[in-house]
């Protein structure tokens, strides 16, 4: 079977690449000339461990190629993936769907008889119906199929996500869509991952309702931690006493700054769009958006706070800047809130990411960039976490303290034991727990 992907961003490419490792031929299309010189080159564009390798194993076993050729490409597919992207329109929130439908519309001039044509796309309930309405309404006289097929990876372990999924999900319209993407699923299956055959609409709603849950699930236990804060708790205990609850689950429990990432914060906004447009708001959609938004503030705040009374003129030493580990992604990332607020009130900032510098330095102005977490901390008044990157576990706290001007960690991820930080003389700030004086 000959696979087409349509898009090379995260989902397409990493999608592709895995088809290809289970041995389908596919080619992977963008119209990015310089995206696929790159991809031509066996580098990706993007930071996924363990991606180059795959590329280039499948690339020399000719099982993977790369092309602009978008005609080409879809003529000798049996299925075309579209996975392209579905930014959020300004303003309202929505999902903008454009790149989709012109997609389509591309598609259905170039595809032979009986195409399966797969959206991969995160889309909004009802866009599968006009894809197919799209291409009907071009090629009338031809079959074809649609089906949609959402998927879950997570940057940082994409890979992984999609060689042993939890589940897959498939919507379809036909006998030939569904048996097209069983047969391309087949080597999940026999890992015995379920495979959940359903109609397009609720493949559709599927995607959105879990990363909807996902990120109230985050903002539920950041508001506990608030609790936890003022009354002398530590979230990290609740988050385990409630967690070991089956009905409950222990993932997704980490309190911090706040959801970001190219999923959570923008699923949310077109999740809660769609209800609104559809007379079923979506409240608790709703205020997971309003609380995770006002928390990245309330952290530059806290930050603010630790630098006492005048902050103008201090120095804060940022750690990680991306959304989160092993990714160099900084989309919506608490970050992009918090450096310039503190850049704002006039604090002097200097940060370092063991990856994200490329994609955040323009975003971020009048920040000052640091190649050694170390260098973060040298006469810095205080140190904030904003990343949990391993190497910042590690670090040697005492080191840190006498590179310091101050004696403030703010820890926005809870990386360190607070006895620990103390014991090196620091006072420590953290999420979910009482402040920590070095002299208390
Ligand atoms: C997410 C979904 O997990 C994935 O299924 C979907 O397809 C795309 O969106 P991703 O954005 O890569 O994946 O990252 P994820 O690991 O889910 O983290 C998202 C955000 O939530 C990050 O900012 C992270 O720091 C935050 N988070 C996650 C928490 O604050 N606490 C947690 O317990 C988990």
């Amino acid at each position: 079977m000959r696979v087409t992907m349509i898009g090379t961003g995260y989902v397409g490419l990493v999608s592709g690449v895995c088809f290809s490792e289970f041995g389908f031929d596919v080619t992977c299309v963008d119209i990015d000339e310089a995206k696929i010189a790159k991809l031509k080159k066996l580098q990706s564009p993007i930071y996924e461990p363990g991606l180059d390798d795959l590329i280039a194993r499948n690339h020399e076993a000719g099982h993977l190629t790369f092309t602009t050729d978008f005609d080409a490409a879809v003529a000798e597919a049996d299925v075309v993936f579209i996975a392209v992207g579905t930014p959020s329109r300004r303003g309202d929130g929505e999902a903008d769907l454009s790149y989709v439908f012109e997609a389509a519309r591309r598609i259905a001039h170039a595809m032979r008889p009986e195409t399966v044509v797969v959206i991969k796309s995160t889309v909004v309930v009802g866009t599968c119906r006009k894809v197919h309405e799209i291409i009907e309404a071009e090629r009338p006289d031809v079959p074809f199929s649609i089906c949609s097929n959402p998927e879950f990876l997570r940057e940082g372990s994409a890979i992984e996500d999609f060689m042993r999924p939890d589940r897959v999900i498939v919507g379809v319209e036909d006998e030939r869509g569904e048996k097209a993407l069983r047969q391309l699923y087949r080597p999940l299956y026999l890992r015995e991952t379920p495979i959940v055959v359903t109609t397009l609409e609720n493949a559709e709603i599927t995607k959105y309702a879990a990363n909807a849950f996902l990120a109230m699930k985050i903002t539920f236990i950041n508001e506990i931690a608030n609790l936890c804060e003022k009354v002398g708790g530590d979230v990290q205990q609740v988050a385990s006493g409630i967690g070991l609850d089956n009905r409950i689950g222990g993932k997704f429990l980490h309190a911090g700054p706040g959801y970001g990432g190219s999923c959570f914060p923008k699923d949310t906004n077109a999740f809660a769009a769609t209800g609104r447009n559809n007379g079923a708001p979506q409240l608790l959609v709703e205020a997971t958006i309003a609380v995770n938004d006002a928390r990245k503030r309330d952290m530059a705040d806290r930050i603010l706070e630790a630098l006492g009374p005048n902050p103008a003129g201090k120095t804060v030493g940022v750690l990680g800047i991306a959304f989160k580990p092993n990714t160099d992604d900084v989309r919506d990332a608490p970050s992009l809130v918090i450096v310039p607020r503190l850049v704002g009130a006039g604090v002097r900032v200097r940060a370092h990411d063991p990856e994200a510098r490329e994609q955040a330095e323009r975003l971020l102005p009048g920040m000052e960039w640091c190649d050694q977490p170390y260098e973060v901390t040298e006469g810095a008044d205080a140190v904030a976490v904003l990343t949990e990157w391993n190497i910042y576990r590690g670090l040697d706290l005492k080191r840190m303290a006498d590179k310091m001007a101050g004696d403030t960690v703010v820890d926005l991820r809870n990386i360190y034991r607070p006895e620990d930080v103390v014991e090196a003389g620091l006072n420590y700030i953290s999420i979910g727990k009482k402040a920590y004086g070095a002299d208390t």
